[in-house]
Parts: structure tokens; sequence; C-alpha cells
């Protein structure tokens, strides 16, 4: 396969009409053109996740925010960021494509139509895909996890306190812990063959005085552990007995990998433990939709609720809102192939990196769309311990790419140099994260062919890089 088939960045522009789209933003034609294409119904009722779909020129994080900071033509693969690379689910395009015929957009109210059938989804689409029996008026709108995240760490945490977090875990709560001025309480899981569970002595010894709230993240970003039924009841019964309230982060729930099952914190048979927790979802993760800013909270634990609702000032946008109603009224059957691909790109990297990338280490995730790759050979051949040190020391000294560079970030930056790949440094998911990397494989398999091949071609011979020291 040629190394750019469908991914050169100017061949992208050029031959999608994009280069017009982001030059004249604001022009209609292109933008109706990029919209239509974008709607594109199935065929055979088969969706499309294999044609590339190149997102350069687009403003995402995932790719132009890497060639901002890397400079250009320094990336041809963004596997960063947790989005997907895939055309949003038809049902979502027709429903923002007929909203938009109605060229006003002033204030929204969310007790009307759109608000009450979107919490009507919620419920339904909560009870179809995993049997949980969310009560309609607990659901809180909000415009995202993290807003709902920071109203419940102030409802419960005076500034100075302890959350709990099982590392290494999504590195976006330690901002939601900044944010609310308080400290993470870091229990690293016990690591055993590229498997990750959590030492539930460990887990109780850290709870102190000052430890009010657990953020529990399931699946769990990065490492990909589907929490079970009985993993999830012992967590429960610490935070019940210890009087630490359970924030059930489940925005990855949809991406079960195939014999694997996903179990709502909020669906466990002890009435009490439930009621001890608040869980938050959004359809962004599912449906491709985290621009669209919309997410909710619930819990059968109305004082909770109430609580959480004072600190949570949230105006969503009628685009948003109804971005995530087309998913769930119509999205699907969209879903499930998506999941499918998921599952199958989780095995294509498994065989592809245990065959042909000796230097990385890793097993298939039980959920999500996210790969953790233990990068501990790459880090010991490129000196990544020394140079983040000079790194560091320069940095204190006036240096250009500023302080708290990790052996991981030159490990960042050596695949970005001679991969042309972005993945995640693992140092900031905490402890533990140390001498991994995140890869994000929501993308077409062509796509993760390039990435992986040209992985594999820059650790053949792998050699210290001093100008990636900066
Ligand atoms: C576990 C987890 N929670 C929350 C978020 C962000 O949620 P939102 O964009 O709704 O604020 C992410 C994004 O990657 C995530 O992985």
């Amino acid at each position: 396969m040629p190394q750019n088939d469908g991914l050169n960045r100017r061949s992208f522009l050029r031959n999608t009409g994009m280069a017009a789209f982001v030059g004249a933003f604001g022009s209609a034609a292109p933008l109706a053109a990029a919209t239509a294409a974008a709607a594109a119904v199935a065929e055979n009722g088969k969706f499309d996740f294999d044609t590339p779909y190149n997102r350069f020129g687009t403003d995402s994080t995932k790719y132009d925010q890497q060639i901002r900071v890397y400079g250009k033509d320094s990336v041809q693969v963004g596997m960063g960021i947790a989005d997907m690379d895939f055309k949003v689910a038809p049902s979502i395009t027709k429903e923002l494509m007929a909203r938009l015929q109605h060229e006003n957009w002033g204030y929204l109210d969310m007790q009307g139509s759109l608000g009450k059938s979107m919490n009507e989804h919620i419920v339904a689409w909560n009870k179809k895909r995993y049997g949980l029996t969310v009560n309609p008026e607990s659901v809180v709108m909000t415009t995202g996890v993290h807003p709902g995240l920071i109203a419940a760490i102030k409802a419960f945490c005076p500034p100075g306190s302890k959350v709990l977090l099982n590392t290494p875990t999504y590195n976006g709560f330690y901002g939601d812990l900044t944010y609310t001025k308080t400290l993470p309480e870091e229990v690293p899981m016990r690591l055993v063959n590229g498997r990750y569970s959590i030492d539930f002595d460990e887990f109780e010894r850290h709870i102190g005085p000052d430890t009010n709230v657990y953020i529990l993240c399931n699946p769990q970003n990065p490492t990909g552990n589907m929490w079970s039924q009985a993993d999830l009841m012992k967590l429960g019964e610490i935070c019940l007995k210890r009087r630490v309230v359970v924030l059930a982060d489940e925005i990855h729930c949809d991406f079960a990998q195939k014999g694997q099952k996903y179990t709502p914190f909020a669906s466990l048979p002890d009435k009490a433990i439930v009621n001890n927790s608040i869980t938050f979802k959004a359809a962004s993760k599912s449906f491709g939709l985290a621009a669209m800013k919309c997410a909710w909270f619930f819990s059968d634990n109305t004082d909770f609720v109430n609580r959480v609702r004072a600190n949570n000032r949230a105006d969503l946008t009628t685009l948003g809102l109804i971005a995530s109603h087309g998913a769930y009224s119509g999205g699907e059957e969209w879903l499930n192939q998506c999941v499918e691909y998921i599952d199958g790109n989780q095995d294509f990297v498994s065989q592809y990196v245990a065959a042909n990338i000796p230097m990385i280490k890793c097993v298939k995730p039980q959920g999500t769309y996210l790969q953790w790759l233990d990068v501990s050979a790459v880090a010991d051949k490129i000196g990544a311990k020394d140079m983040a040190a000079e790194a560091n020391k320069k940095a204190e000294g006036g240096g250009r790419r500023g302080a708290g560079v990790t052996p991981e970030t030159m490990v960042e930056r050596y695949l970005v140099r001679h991969a042309k790949v972005h993945l995640n440094q693992g140092a900031s998911y905490g402890l533990g994260g140390a001498n991994h990397m995140r890869m994000n494989i929501a993308t077409s398999r062509k796509t993760l062919e390039v990435a992986l091949s040209s992985l594999a071609n820059a650790l053949k011979t792998v050699a210290p890089d001093r100008t990636l020291i900066g």
C-alpha cells in the first residue's frame, strides 16, 4: 500500500475541496458539499468506516493542534486525543441539517420538546442497551462530563481535600481537580503481564478523613479495563463504608470489545451502594460528538442530584442537543457497526505490534478505543530520562519548550520526529503511567496501517536524538 494513500494532507485538501472550505470559511458551497458527503446513506446496510476521512484543516485537536505544536507536515497520523476519525451517523447529520433550515439561534428552552425528547431517549437508551433503569427526573443535562464532574467535586469536596483515583487514569481528571482546588489521592493499580487490576486493600488504605469522592472510570481510560460487577461491588462497599461518594464516569461505556461486558455502577444489586453514587455519561465518545458539548448525569440519590445541580450552570447549545438527539434517535445500528470495527482495529493492532514492533508491548484492551502501549524499551534506547532531565534544566534557564518535560514527552517527540505519528505521553495519566504511551485507534484500518508501519519503520533502529531536547 502506498504510504500516503488517502492520507496525504495536501492531496486530501486538494481532492476534497477542503482547502476551499478552510480558506473561505463561511462560504456556503463547500460547507454544503462537506455536510452532504458526511450524511451519505450506508449502502447494503453497511456504514463506511474504511475510507479515511481526513481531518486536517478543520481545527481539530488531534491533527491540527499537533501541526501547530510540532510544525508544518510534522504529523501524518494523529492518534492522540480521544475522538474518532469517522463521519458521524447519518441520523445526526440529518437532524442537524433539518434544524439549520430555521435560521435563528435564540435561547433554547431546555424544558421544551427537544429537551423532553432527549430525556426520554437517555432513559430508553440505558434501558435497552444496558438494562439500566434511570429515573427521568434525576437526569441533569450539562455541557460535558468535565463540567458535571467539576460541579460534583465542588459539591462534595472543600478546597484542599482529596479525590481518589485509580492510576493510570484519564489525565483530564487532574485538570478538574486543579479547577476545584482539590488534590489527587492516587492509588496505583497492579500491573501483571500487561493487565491492570485494583488492590482493594491498598485502595482503602488511601482513604483519609479528607477524602470525600472517588472518580471511577469505567471502562478505564487509558488502560481499557472493563470493571466487573465483583470489582465494582468491592469498590462500592469500601466507598459506602468510608463515606466516599462514587462519581462514576462511564463515558466510554459503549466500547466493549467482543466477549466483554460493561456493568453500569448504577446497576449494582445493592441499593445503598448505588445510592452513594452519581453517574456521568454522554453520547460524545460513542458517536464522535466531543465538540458538541452535551452530556448528563443522574443518580437515584435525590439529595446528591440537587447538590450537584446547584453547581451546574449549563447552557447547552441547540446544535449540541440536536446532535446527541440524532445519535440516540437513529444511530444505534451505526454504533453497533462502529464498535465491531473498533474491536477489529484492536485485534489488528495487537497482532501487528506483536509481529512487527518488538520495541513496543501491548495487550488487547477490554474496552474503549484506546491502546495502552509499553514503550519502556524505546524510552531506554533513546535515553529519554536523561534528555528529559536536560530539557527541564534548560527550561528552568529560560529554554524554549517549558518545564515539566517527562521521559515520555521525549518518546512522544521522538515518534513525531521519526514516524510522523502523534501519541499521548503516559506520564500524564498519573502514577504508573511512566514508560507508556496512549494510542487512539478509532480511525480507518488504512490509517491505522499507515501509522503502525511508520512506527515499525521508525523503531527498526533507535538512537538518541538530541534535537528533541529543544
Ligand atoms: C474518561 C473521560 N471522561 C471525560 C472525558 C471528557 O468528557 P467531556 O468532553 O464530555 O467533558 C473524556 C475525554 O476523553 C474521558 O476519556
